[in-house]
C-alpha cells in the first residue's frame, strides 16, 4: 500500500529540483544565485515563487524551463533529467512542453497579434491555415478576438501580456512559467491577468509556476507559495486561495478568508 501511494505520488511530480545550485562568476567572486534548492512541483498545481529582488527567482525559473543549466544538482521533469539532453533536444522539449510569459512581453514588434501567437506553431511545423485558426481561437480565449490584426505598439500593456499568454499557450504546454507577468501592469489589469492564469490552471489543468514580487496577489491566487532568500527556500506553504475556492455542488461556499489571507 505504501509503495502504491509512493508510486502515485511520484507520477504526480512534474518537476523536481535536487540540490540545485547556480553560481555566477563575477570578477574574483562567485555569486550564488541558487544555493541548494530541493523542490517538487506537483502536476496541475499553481505555484507562486516570491522573494526580494536578487533572491534567485528568475534563475530558478530559467533553470526549470531549461533556459539555463545548474552549476550543481539535478532537474528532473517527469522523472527524466533535463540537462542530460543535447541543446537541440532541450530546445525541442521547451517548444513542446513549456510556455514562457515574461514581464516585458517579448512580442515580435513587426508582427500582428495573430502572427505573434502563430509563431511557435510555425516553429512546430503546423501548416498556415491550421496555425491561423488556432491563433485566432487562442486570442479569443484571452478576450482579444477583435485585436488580432494589431501590432504590439497598437495594443495596451495588458493586451500585450494577453497576446504573450496566448502565444505561450499555442503548443498546449504542460507547464506555464511566468516571470513577473504583471510587473509592468496597473493593478486592475494585473488582477485580470492573474484571473486568467488561475482559470487556465483550474479549467485546463495547466501547471503554472509564477514568479512575482506581489505577495498579496500571490497569496490570493496560488495554491502554494515558496519564498526564496539568498538562493535558498526560506519558506514553503500551501493554502487554498480564496480566488480559487470554487464551491462543489451541494456544498456551502467557503467562508471568505480574512484580508491577510492564506496565513
Ligand atoms: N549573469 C549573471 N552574472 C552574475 N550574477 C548574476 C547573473 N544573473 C544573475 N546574477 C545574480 O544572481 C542573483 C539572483 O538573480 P535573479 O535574477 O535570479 O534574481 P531575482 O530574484 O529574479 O530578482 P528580481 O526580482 O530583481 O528580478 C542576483 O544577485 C544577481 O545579481
Ligand atoms: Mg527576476
Amino acid at each position: 500500500m505504501t509503495a502504491l501511494v509512493e508510486a502515485a505520488a511520484a507520477t504526480d511530480t512534474l518537476i523536481e529540483l535536487v540540490a540545485v545550485k547556480k553560481h555566477y562568476r563575477f570578477g574574483e567572486s562567485l555569486v550564488a544565485a541558487l544555493d541548494g534548492v530541493d523542490l517538487k512541483v506537483t502536476r496541475g498545481s499553481f505555484l507562486g515563487v516570491i522573494g526580494r529582488s536578487g533572491s534567485g527567482k528568475s534563475t530558478f525559473l530559467n533553470i526549470v524551463g531549461g533556459l539555463d543549466r545548474p552549476s550543481e544538482g539535478t532537474v528532473l521533469i517527469e522523472g527524466q533529467p533535463l540537462m542530460a539532453r543535447t541543446s537541440d533536444a532541450l530546445a525541442a522539449y521547451r517548444r513542446a512542453v513549456i510556455g514562457f510569459v515574461f514581464q516585458s512581453f517579448n512580442l515580435v514588434p513587426h508582427l500582428t497579434a495573430l502572427e505573434n501567437v502563430a509563431l511557435p506553431l510555425a516553429l512546430a511545423g503546423v501548416g498556415l491555415f491550421e496555425r491561423r485558426r488556432r491563433a485566432q481561437e487562442l486570442l479569443e480565449k484571452v478576450g482579444l478576438g477583435k485585436r488580432t490584426g494589431h501590432r504590439p505598439t497598437e495594443l495596451s500593456g495588458g493586451e500585450r501580456q494577453r497576446v504573450a499568454i496566448a502565444r505561450a499557450l499555442a503548443n498546449s504546454p504542460k507547464l506555464l512559467l511566468c516571470d513577473e507577468p504583471t510587473g509592468n501592469l496597473d493593478s486592475r489589469t494585473a488582477e485580470e491577468i492573474m484571473g486568467m492564469l488561475a482559470q487556465l490552471h483550474a479549467k485546463d489543468g495547466a501547471t503554472v509556476v509564477l514568479v512575482t514580487h506581489d505577495r498579496e496577489r500571490a497569496e490570493r491566487y496560488c495554491e502554494r507559495l515558496v519564498t526564496l532568500e539568498d538562493g535558498r527556500v526560506k519558506d514553503d506553504r500551501r493554502s487554498v486561495p480564496p480566488a480559487l475556492a470554487i464551491p462543489t455542488l451541494g456544498q456551502e461556499p467557503p467562508a471568505q478568508a480574512p484580508a491577510e489571507g492564506g496565513k
